[in-house]
């Protein structure tokens, strides 16, 4: 008499059973869009190095947010390029600035739509540096309590401007704390923080730095943005960022990080937010470009491997996109 044994085995999957069994599911809720806003030119640009990607002027961004908003999207992450820059990065907390000017406008056009503000001070100082530079012979140092009081102001007038969410991505110490309490003071305690918890110093930020026009003219970022090689550090970072008020705590690069933002996820419980940078989407876009990969699947697979290690929000400029190709 043949024996019966059980042996494992899986079912043949057919696409109502993949649908069915499948853990890991986007939608346009997921995505957040990365816009540029330039007071330097008076039509949309292309950004070369980021193909698809575009500055607008100031009065294009708000008809832009409202596509994104139509799109299905509930976010935008706003950055602004100021006219002119100087030492004390003033552009950054003009209460007529670039990006207070824009967030008034699409707020006008969109007033649904979550705005979301990069806070910080590299496209604002001349000398391109995220924070207050003192220079001593060959060495520089970013002045961190400096740094941290103009990242309160320009926190601040962005909250005024009528930001949802400020989003401090300079990675000075105390800043969370510093702006929670400064926001909490003016009455803006509705207004949220997504912090840069977790921000390398990576080669993916390349494009990023033509869109933004943001490259630092002396030294890099090394200084205060962290070591790839370290992830006890990075938790300890998110931590003090928990601790000191942040909503949303943010993992940048996306995909180099995963173990990263696996563990971010899991062991704060917090909204936690993937950014994937210029860099890992030009990479895709210049495979995409010559014919080697095909870039709707590629861009799902990233964004499926993103939030199955753990982000609950994706900052992609596929952001659009994707509303379009995750809407059921
Ligand atoms: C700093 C900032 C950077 C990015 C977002 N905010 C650049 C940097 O730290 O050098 C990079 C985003 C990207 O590469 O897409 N304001």
């Amino acid at each position: 008499m043949r024996k019966l044994v059980h042996r494992p085995r899986r079912l043949r999957r057919t696409a109502a059973l993949r649908n069915l069994v499948r853990e890991t599911n986007l939608g346009p809720h997921d995505f957040i869009l990365p816009l540029f806003v330039s007071e330097k030119i008076s039509a949309r640009r292309a950004i070369s190095s980021m193909p698809g990607v575009e500055q607008f002027a100031p009065n294009e961004i708000a008809a832009e947010a409202a596509r994104a908003a139509a799109a299905g999207l509930q976010a935008v992450l706003l950055f602004g390029i100021p006219r002119e820059k100087d030492e004390a990065a003033s552009g950054a907390y003009a209460e007529k600035g670039v990006v207070q000017q824009a967030i008034r406008a699409i707020k006008a056009a969109s007033p649904e739509l979550l705005v979301i503000t990069d806070v910080c001070l590299c496209e604002y100082m001349s000398h391109g540096h995220c924070g207050v530079t003192r220079i001593d012979g060959d060495h520089f140092h970013v002045l961190n309590d400096e740094s941290v009081e103009l990242l309160v102001k320009t926190s601040l007038s962005h909250a005024a401007a009528g930001a949802d969410l400020v989003a401090p991505s300079d990675m000075m110490d105390g800043r969370i704390g510093a702006i929670r309490g400064a926001l909490d003071a003016a009455g803006y305690d509705q207004t949220g923080i997504m912090s840069y918890a977790a921000k390398f110093a990576s080669a993916f930020y390349g494009p990023f730095r033509e869109a933004a026009e943001s490259p630092p003219q002396f030294g890099d970022r090394r200084g205060y943005q962290m070591d790839p090689a370290n992830a006890a550090e990075a938790l300890r970072e998110v931590a003090l960022d928990v601790a000191e008020g942040a909503d949303i705590v943010l993992v940048k690069p996306a995909l180099p990080y995963l173990d990263i933002l696996w563990r971010v996820r899991e062991r704060f419980g917090l909204t936690t937010a993937a950014y994937h940078v210029s860099g890992e989407y030009a990479m895709v876009k210049a495979a995409a470009e010559k014919g080697w990969l095909d870039e709707r699947q590629a861009v799902l697979e990233i964004m499926t491997g993103l939030k199955r290690a753990g982000a609950d929000l994706i900052i992609t400029y596929w952001a659009k996109e994707l509303a379009e190709w995750t809407r059921r």
